[in-house]
């Protein structure tokens, strides 16, 4: 089936990404989210990405100027997705509200329109099942940042076919990324391996094992990790995480899940990392 028009949902730091991608790829991208200003932002967090790329002579000014061209936002859903050949759903991590978007995505887009979400650990089978296309509803797993990383974790849900997933999957190709498929299972590959580590290291500083900075440092300098996995929880979003390991607990009904109380305290501060401007590091 030949993509020609991608439609993000989420304009947060993920949408952006991926609708950044997407529209360098050719694509004409529709970014949407609940407020002008949320699109507005996500736009601006693009243009200012693609700004950079011109600096570091990546791209020319021109070829920064065809690929916002591409590129729209709309707040209204119809609007947005009404011509979406794909659908890539970037919001907050929260199956009720992943589940009632599915369910207006249905409705206003195309009986072609493929479903995919970025869920970092939702199950895609019970997303799919709230449309009346399950066959054509698969995860898309975009690392962040966006641009820069190669990995696309292609999941398939009980009912996706074929012929979606081989979709997907040149897709992310035509993006630059690397394709891999793995099944529908709490946390995918990705998350259910990472995940507990840096909970794990929660743990290690929450019982005094070590310094924040300390556990960073072992993890970087000891196991080649590019970034301790306190800095890594910062980046990704200390909500997020929570999110992920109560994804992961509840999924397999194993204690070893445990969300670090830790983790818990500071998303209840609100201290939700880099993008609130503190985690378990401070941030200008
Ligand atoms: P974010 O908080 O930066 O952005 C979420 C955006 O969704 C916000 O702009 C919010 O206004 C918007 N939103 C919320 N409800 C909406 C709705 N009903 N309709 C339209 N827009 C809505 O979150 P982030 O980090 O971009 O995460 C988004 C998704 O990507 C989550 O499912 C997350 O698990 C997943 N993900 C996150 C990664 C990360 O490192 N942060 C990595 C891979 C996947």
């Amino acid at each position: 089936m030949g993509i020609q028009r991608v439609t993000v949902i989420g304009a947060g730091q993920m949408g952006s990404g991926i609708a950044q991608v997407a529209a360098q790829a050719g694509y004409r991208v529709q970014l949407h989210d609940l407020t002008e200003e949320q699109v507005e932002k996500g736009l601006a967090v693009i243009s200012r990405n693609l700004s950079r790329q011109v600096e570091k002579g990546r791209f020319q000014q021109l070829e920064k100027e065809a690929i916002l061209s591409r590129l729209d936002g709309a707040t209204d859903l119809r609007k947005a997705a009404g011509e979406a050949d794909i659908v890539v759903e970037a919001v907050v991590e929260n199956m009720a509200v992943k589940a009632d978007l599915f369910r207006q995505l249905d409705d206003v887009c195309p009986a072609h329109t493929i479903l995919a979400s970025n869920t970092s650990s939702l199950p895609i089978t019970e997303i799919a099942a709230v449309t009346k296309r399950p066959e054509q509803v698969i995860g898309m797993h975009f690392m962040n940042p966006v641009p820069v990383m190669k990995l696309v974790e292609v999941i398939r849900g009980l009912a996706t076919s074929d012929e979606v997933t081989q979709t997907v999957e040149a897709l992310a190709k035509e993006m630059g990324k690397t394709p891999v498929e793995v099944n529908d299972f709490p946390g995918f590959v990705s998350n259910r391996i990472l995940m507990p580590m840096i909970n794990e290291a929660v743990y290690a500083l929450y019982e005094g094992v070590a310094e924040k900075e300390a556990i960073d440092e072992v993890m970087k300098l000891g196991m080649n990790h590019p970034m301790g996995p306190l800095t890594l929880a910062d980046f990704i979003g200390l909500d997020t995480c929570l999110s992920i390991m109560e994804i992961l607990h509840e999924g397999f009904g194993d204690p070893k899940y445990r969300p670090c109380p830790l983790l818990r305290k500071y998303v209840k501060a609100g201290w939700l990392g880099r993008k609130t401007g503190r985690g378990f590091y401070v941030y200008e």
